[in-house]
């Protein structure tokens, strides 16, 4: 049975991963999810698969040295899925120390860690993974409407959130070209779906929408970002994971690029086109409601990636195209309303502490 050690496992994409894994693979593999919850963290999002045998949860911070090594004392390791970090830009922007600790020095915490646990005299233990759950943004951005971002393009971050993601690829980088230690890079574009923190824009826009509050649009909203439905990215991961040539980068993106507008205005029209005729929330919400607001500083352009490598190595192609995600999406949401309230009002950690006690 293999062990998985998934770091940031409370959050978004944590969360999606997490369960997808135990759904496909059910009690033959264990799952030790490692997360301090910070506000992006939820352990509601885990609710069915709580008292899962095969699936633990620990409260530790990547950045805790002793609990982390305590970790792979007490664990036979063989895969680390690190999405644990600070995610977002317009953070990193008010506030990059955080930013640093977790990215990087808890991104060299856990190296270090694995390393430790899994080298031998002669190298590591066979069949050990370590994989770094990294981002597009490390690329920086393309200017024009023309071109792609390849695993060979130069790292040139702008925002100190993908300045830190860079460093913490770059430590890896370091550990796979001085010790040969078994990891991946994964560089992923933007995800959406269901257990997203509503800071983020899809369901940003999804819950101001239904409760009539402005959109907020950055500059003029023709900035381009390239969605990729979130179980896909889950799939691209656990890919990578098994089969991906230790020390390689992979990109994973969804051919899917579209201005911040027109995901705002499609959004606006897939919850009237979704809402019951006699729905009440159907008269706050129209196109009125967006608002075009200062944008953000040093706001990249675009992104676009070529997924090319990934498909050629290891056949993964995106499976879920926009106009379903979407509504896969949307559809969360309005069936989840007391998720998104209980988020917006900070409750979830309450849940936390009635639930374990600690
Ligand atoms: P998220 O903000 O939703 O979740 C982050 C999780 O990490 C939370 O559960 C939080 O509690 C936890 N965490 C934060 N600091 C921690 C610490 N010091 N110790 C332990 N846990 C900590 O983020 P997400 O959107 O799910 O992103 C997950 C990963 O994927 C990140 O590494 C991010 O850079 C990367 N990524 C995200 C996207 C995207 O579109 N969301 C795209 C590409 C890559
Ligand atoms: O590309 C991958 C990255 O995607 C991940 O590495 C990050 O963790 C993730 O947060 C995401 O970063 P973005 O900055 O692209 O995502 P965000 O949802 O914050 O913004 C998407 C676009 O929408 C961006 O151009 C800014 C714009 N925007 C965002 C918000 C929150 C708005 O116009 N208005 C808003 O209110």
């Amino acid at each position: 049975m293999k062990t998985y050690l998934v770091t940031g496992g409370a959050g978004f994409i944590g969360s999606n991963f997490i369960l997808y894994m135990l759904k496909k693979y059910q009690e033959e593999i264990k799952i030790i999810n490692v997360d301090c919850l910070t506000y992006a963290g939820n352990l509601e999002n885990l609710k069915e698969v709580e008292n899962q045998k095969n699936y633990k949860f620990l409260k530790v911070d990547v950045c805790d040295k002793e609990a982390i090594l305590k970790i792979f004392q007490t664990y036979e390791i063989d895969r680390v899925i690190h999405f644990a970090a600070e995610s977002h830009v317009d953070r990193s922007i008010r506030n990059p120390e955080v930013f640093v600790n977790t990215n990087v020095l808890g991104t060299l915490n856990l190296l270090n860690a694995a390393k430790l646990a899994w080298e031998t005299e002669d190298g590591f233990k066979p069949g050990k993974k370590y994989l770094q759950v990294s981002t597009d943004e490390v690329y920086g951005a393309l200017e024009g409407e023309e071109g792609y971002f390849y695993e060979t393009t130069p790292l040139d971050p702008h925002s100190p959130y993908s300045a830190s993601k860079t460093s913490a690829d770059l430590m890896v980088k370091s550990y796979v070209d001085t010790f040969h230690f078994p990891a991946n890079i994964t560089r992923c574009s933007n995800n959406y779906g269901p257990y997203q923190f509503p800071e983020k824009l899809i369901p940003l826009m999804i819950h101001n929408a239904l409760n009539g509050k402005k959109l907020p649009v950055y500059g003029s909203g023709k900035n381009v970002r390239d969605w990729l439905y979130v179980e896909d990215h889950c799939r691209a991961i656990e890919l990578v994971a098994e089969n991906g040539k230790a020390g390689e980068v992979y990109n994973v993106g969804g051919h899917n690029e579209k201005k911040n507008i027109e995901i705002v205005t499609t959004i606006i029209d897939t919850l009237l086109e979704m809402l019951p005729t006699d729905d009440p929330r159907r008269k706050l919400i129209s196109h009125d409601l967006i608002t075009y607001v200062e944008d953000r500083k040093g706001h990249d352009f675009r992104y676009a990636i070529a997924p090319d490598k990934i498909k050629a190595e290891l056949g993964w192609e995106p499976e879920t195209p926009f106009s379903e995600g979407i509504k896969l999406t949307i559809a969360w949401y309005l069936e989840h309303m007391e998720w998104m309230e209980r988020i917006t009002k900070g409750e979830y950690q309450k849940y936390y502490e009635t639930m374990y006690r600690m």
